[in-house]
């Protein structure tokens, strides 16, 4: 698949000066967002956490923790403003290859199952519905579905 790399944004890896941004981008997007504590925790763990950069503005994050044949997205996200360019593909192709680099034989991940433009990036990635997590996730009405998605490598 040809991955577009717009612009000249670097990807490295998270530090814990990098948060207080990383918040203000996942209240944006997300309207059940992550902790500063959720993130901290994973950078502590050593999930691979990494961001997407561009003249010193952060606009893209991801995690994915690595287990001895699996790799699981944790969480992707893209400011607002920074969306439909193309630069989520590019930070999820790189996952990609750091889970290939890592032997995984496979990719693992959740999402929301009204969460159409996500799972619309998964399935052009290769990702296939596999399961759903009834009721996983809290809604602004009662709970809403996960759909388990796996990328065979
Ligand atoms: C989901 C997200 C990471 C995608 O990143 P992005 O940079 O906006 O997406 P891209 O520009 O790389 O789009 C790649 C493909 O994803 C799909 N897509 C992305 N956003 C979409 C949308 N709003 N509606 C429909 N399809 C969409 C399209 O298939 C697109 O391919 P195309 O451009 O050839 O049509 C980003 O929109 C985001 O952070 N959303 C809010 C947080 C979130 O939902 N994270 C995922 C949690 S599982």
């Amino acid at each position: 698949m040809n991955i577009p790399s717009p612009g000249r944004a670097e990807i490295r890896k998270m530090q814990s000066s990098d948060l207080d941004r990383i918040i203000q981008i996942e209240r944006e997007i997300f309207l059940f967002p992550w902790s500063l504590g959720n993130f901290a925790d994973s950078l502590k763990t050593g999930y691979l956490c990494h961001v997407l950069e561009q003249d010193n503005i952060l606009f893209g994050y991801g995690i994915m923790m690595m287990s001895p044949e699996e790799a699981h997205v944790l969480t992707l996200g893209i400011a607002a403003n920074w969306q439909k360019k193309g630069w989520g593909r590019r930070l999820l192709h790189h996952f990609i290859q750091l889970a290939q680099e890592n032997h995984a034989k496979s990719i693992f991940l959740d999402v929301r199952e009204s969460n159409h433009g996500a799972a619309q990036l998964y399935k052009q990635m290769g990702f296939q519905h596999i399961a759903t997590r009834k009721g996983y996730y809290p809604a602004m009405c009662g709970r809403e579905d996960a759909l388990v998605m796996q990328l065979m490598l």
